[in-house]
């Protein structure tokens, strides 16, 4: 779906999009559940790490775009990926949801629990943006990305995490209806409340602010300067955000890597997609330190340092 679509949808012109987003199309997912995109990544990530599906002891999906409400997204991706031997649940964290699964991934394996864990995130936000509301429509978009996670001997892997959030500004991105809260009856007029709702300039700023905040926590925490960082993957949710996050961290845009041009705001999807794409382009080298941040609704935020 590009900019000059939503111009036929909402008020809106390919040029304040750009200019405020830095978002020029997102990819919708048509005739796919969440599962579905989900599955597919799941693959290409078994694929890539040489894995088999009876090998994965935990499903970690991160999604607030789940198939049904109950049963949990990982439950369905188990059945439909074939993981006998997983526990498979699901993580809401919106758009820090992969960071959030990578950091409990890490948890289980520095205590001994588990050994092959997978997290996905994925989202099908179309299904859950109202298209009537141009400050929240032209942001969203679908997508999925995966990665497994096992132990390592010898330095390298995740160096450290963090993890915040603050219900008090839940407010500022959220979805009033439709849940246990105000459930959708047979009087609900599809007002647009069961959709996404957003106080976007004031979002803006907590986010630069908390992505700055974690950032800096993990490079302390492991002990690492900045300047040894070789790429930082940032939540692709608005190019101003991520430049300004650059800026605090004094960080050249080059160390960068940015994707939202063509994929918008994929909520959880969002890193892992980053991730993927910057090590299939050979943006990742080995020993690299690699550092993601997310920030997304809840609201809650979090990053995590790798050594690739
Ligand atoms: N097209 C044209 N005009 C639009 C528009 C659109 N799609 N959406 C909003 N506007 C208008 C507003 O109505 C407002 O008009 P007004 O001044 O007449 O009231 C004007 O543009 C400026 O709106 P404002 O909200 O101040 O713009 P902004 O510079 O803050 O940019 C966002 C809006 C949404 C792009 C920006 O606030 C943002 O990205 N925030 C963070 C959102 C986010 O990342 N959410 C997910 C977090 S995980």
């Amino acid at each position: 779906m590009t900019n000059a679509d939503l111009e036929k949808l909402v008020d809106t012109t390919d040029e304040w999009i750009t200019t405020r987003t830095g978002i020029k199309e997102r990819r919708i997912a048509r005739d796919m559940a969440t599962s579905d995109m989900a599955v597919e990544a799941c693959k290409r990530a078994m694929e890539m790490a040489e894995t088999k599906g009876e090998e994965i002891d935990v499903l970690v999906a991160a999604t607030v775009t789940p198939d049904y409400k109950l049963p949990s997204l990982g439950c369905v991706i188990q059945e439909k990926l074939s993981l006998p031997n997983a526990v498979a649940f699901d993580v809401v964290s919106a758009c820090t949801g992969f960071i959030n699964g990578l950091t409990i991934a890490n948890a289980y394996i520095e205590t001994g629990s588990y050994k092959k864990i997978m997290v996905v995130g994925v989202e099908k936000l179309s299904t859950f943006v109202n298209y009537r509301d141009r400050n929240t429509c032209i942001l969203f978009g679908d997508g999925a990305g995966a990665a497994i996670f096992a132990p390592s001997h010898n330095g390298r892997g995740v160096q450290s995490t963090f993890m915040k959030s603050d219900g008090s500004m839940r407010e500022m991105l959220w979805s009033k209806s439709g849940g246990a809260a105000f459930p959708v009856t047979e009087e609900f007029n599809f007002d647009g409340t069961d959709k996404v709702m957003m106080n976007g300039s004031d979002l803006f700023k907590v986010a630069v602010k908390e992505m700055g905040n974690a950032a800096t926590e993990v490079m302390q925490k492991a002990g690492v300067d900045s300047s040894e960082i070789s790429i930082i993957i940032p939540h692709q949710a608005n190019i101003r955000i991520i430049e300004a996050l650059a800026k605090r961290l004094k960080l050249d845009m080059n160390k960068v890597f940015l994707n939202i041009e063509k994929y918008g705001n994929t909520s959880a999807a969002s890193v892992p997609l980053a991730l993927d794409e910057a090590n299939r382009q050979g943006r990742i080298n080995e020993g690299d330190y690699v550092l993601m941040v997310a920030f997304g609704g809840g609201l809650i935020w979090g990053s995590a340092l790798i050594k690739w």
